[in-house]
């Protein structure tokens, strides 16, 4: 049985260890969206995960409505990033990028952004971050198939540019409630052509997003992150487990580096899911690694190893104020609990500033008191 200190193979990459770094929003880049310094140190911090997920990053601005997000469009942009994985190669680690359309929660007073796109003329709730406060989301526009393959367009030239910036693969965020998301569930999409109703119908966005990406960067460097058991920013479906079990099995058959499922707690404290695991219907249909998140710890995750769940897990929130968390996992360290307050706040505090845990000293002859 694996551990989760054991290699393994995603694709054309070995990780040298199963504990993968999630993606994590953190708001650092400028207000262009280009990656700044501090996020030089931040990852490099990381690079003890046997993988690091980056943060959701823009294929476009139309596809960017998070202020101070980063985006991977244009050349100062993969210049930034190509820094950063300079220095995460250099720390021994390994980097997907996270390409990112919101879809309808971008917001178009953001600059040079028009009407949002959508599967649908739906309108996201609640309000929009925007770099003047919180305003109520614009309706989106149905896209046309002009825009479908414009966006795809996007997707693949976004891809190509994270293989100029030197990233190990890119994931496609197909979870969250963002745009691919928006095309996958029955509550946002209305859709009555080839991409809206029946399930085939429904992943058609993903699948045809995942083989343009495959196009450019090679299966064995694209990845996919579902979350199919929560609504996630207003999206979700009436029968998800048929639903998500196509779509791994269509992603399956695109041979994928991994596939990473965000699926949290049915039943345990944490617990957000609204029904019961979907997940294992979604390792039985796709072939390949099959990495799990949400609300793990580490006899959590090893426990998912053991009973074959999953290949390699990804964490999130440990990972935002434990650096060295795989070390920590490995000596028992305890973890620095994050302070939610910093997770999008700008600023260098609560980012690159968590420190490494002070190991306990073991000196000869002395009486050692842990
Ligand atoms: C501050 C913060 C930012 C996040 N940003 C992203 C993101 O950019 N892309 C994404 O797919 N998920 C994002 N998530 C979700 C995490 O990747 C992860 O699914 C979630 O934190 C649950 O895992 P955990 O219990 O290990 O933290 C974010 C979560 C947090 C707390």
């Amino acid at each position: 049985m694996p551990s989760l200190f054991d290699p393994i193979t995603l694709g054309a990459v070995t990780a040298k260890n199963r504990i993968l770094m999630a993606p994590l929003t953190r708001a650092r880049a400028t207000m262009d969206h280009v990656p700044t310094p501090m996020m030089i140190d931040y990852y490099r911090q990381r690079a003890n995960a046997g993988l690091i997920i980056s943060e959701a990053t823009g294929i476009s601005a139309q596809g960017l409505g998070w202020p101070y997000a980063p985006g991977i469009w244009n050349a100062e942009q993969v210049d930034a990033w190509r820094s950063i994985t300079a220095a995460v190669h250099g720390a021994g680690g390994l980097m997907f990028a996270q390409l990112w359309h919101m879809g309808r929660l971008v917001h178009p007073s953001l600059p040079g952004r028009g009407q949002p796109l959508s599967s649908s003329a739906t309108t996201m709730p609640g309000q929009a971050r925007t770099y003047e406060g919180k305003h109520p989301y614009a309706q989106a526009k149905a896209m046309t198939n002009d825009d479908i393959r414009d966006v795809i367009a996007e997707y693949r030239a976004a891809a190509a540019n994270a293989m100029q910036a030197v990233f190990d693969g890119v994931e496609i965020h197909a979870a969250n409630g963002y745009l691919i998301d928006q095309f996958l569930r029955d509550n946002a999409n209305f859709r009555t052509d080839a991409y809206g109703g029946s399930i085939e119908n429904r992943i058609r966005f993903l699948v045809e997003v995942t083989a343009a990406v495959v196009e450019i960067v090679g299966a064995d460097r694209t990845a996919v992150r579902l979350s199919p058991n929560e609504e996630r920013n207003g999206v979700n479906d009436s029968n998800p487990e048929p639903l998500f079990a196509a779509a791994a099995g269509a992603l399956s058959d695109l041979r994928l580096a991994f596939l990473e499922v965000r699926e949290p707690d049915f039943d345990g404290t944490n617990g957000r899911a609204e029904r019961p695991p979907i997940a294992p219907l979604m390792r039985a249909a796709f072939k390949g690694a099959f990495v799990l998140n949400s609300d793990y710890d580490f006899q959590k995750g090893q426990a998912a190893l053991d009973q074959r769940k999953a290949d390699a897990i990804s964490f999130g929130r440990p990972f935002i104020s434990n650096p060295d968390l795989t070390l920590r996992f490995a000596k028992g360290l305890a973890l620095t609990p994050d302070n939610k307050t910093t997770w999008y706040a700008g600023g260098a505090s609560g980012y690159a500033d968590y420190p490494a845990a002070e190991e306990p000293r073991f000196v000869a002859g002395a009486v050692n008191e842990f």
